[in-house]
């Protein structure tokens, strides 16, 4: 498992059981891309599938984004490491000490994983914002709480949107790890994405990693999709 910078291409295994999720991995490449794996299915299947996974030579992302007291959210990324996964994630809105906390847990336990913050929800507008009491636009909210994470909390990086990529580049600079959602092939069908996309654009933004699902896993050929995809990324 190639648990350094890993394949730039993560795969949303978004099913709701072991099986389904097992099928698709066994018609994908480890070598050709990463995988997601998210609260469905981690509910559903839990850190068996994880391990089989692995097992198979994936670099598995652990897309859980914990959000709760330091101790308990240390501990929940501890577990994460322990497992062995390339990524795991948290919410950067729970703060300086719940984000310090969580990376010195990683790195006492397997300093390899990558432990990454989501910033503002791509679901939420300044009106969600506005009702949780907070006034700043989604712009600046993203920014201040890519500072927190990146810059003082030490994390490795944000998902984010390939759209936010160029303003946190300019923030942040080269080294953190952005890992993009909403992506969406040059010439593929709609679905509920809204804000989406290009792989070629979305690292020309500045995205180190990209996350795709259903164009992936709802594809006729899964590993030519990957393929396809992977003629659109910078090698
Ligand atoms: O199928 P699709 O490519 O839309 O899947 C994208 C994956 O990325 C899903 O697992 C979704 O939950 C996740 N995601 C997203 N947008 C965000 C954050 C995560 O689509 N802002």
């Amino acid at each position: 498992m190639n648990i350094e910078k890993g394949p730039q291409l993560i795969v949303a295994l978004d099913y709701p059981d072991r099986r389904s999720a097992e099928s698709m991995a066994e018609r994908l490449d480890p070598a050709a891309c990463a995988v997601k794996v998210g609260f469905e299915l981690f509910v559903a299947a839990g850190p068996g599938l994880v391990e089989a996974l692995q097992a198979r030579g994936f670099n598995v992302f652990l897309d859980l984004k914990f959000h709760d007291i330091p101790n308990t959210v240390a501990a929940a990324c501890r577990a994460a490491a322990r497992l062995g996964v390339w990524i795991v994630n948290l919410h950067a809105s729970g703060g300086l000490e719940m984000m310090q906390a969580a990376r010195d847990a990683v790195r006492e336990v397997h300093p390899e994983t990558r432990l990454i913050a989501v910033t503002v929800l791509t679901s939420s507008d300044a009106a969600t914002l506005r009702g949780i009491g907070i006034e700043s636009s989604p712009q600046e909210q993203v920014l201040r709480l890519a500072d927190l994470a990146v810059t003082q909390g030490g994390l490795d990086g944000l998902v984010c949107s390939a759209l936010e990529a160029p303003a946190l580049r300019a923030q942040l600079g080269d080294a953190p790890w952005l890992v993009t959602p909403g992506i969406r092939p040059s010439g593929g069908v709609g679905d509920d994405q809204k804000r989406v996309m290009t792989p070629e654009a979305a690292f020309a933004n500045g995205a180190s990693h990209i996350v795709v699902g259903r164009p992936i896993t709802r594809a006729a050929d899964p590993a030519g999709a990957v393929e396809a995809i992977r003629r659109q990324m910078p090698v």
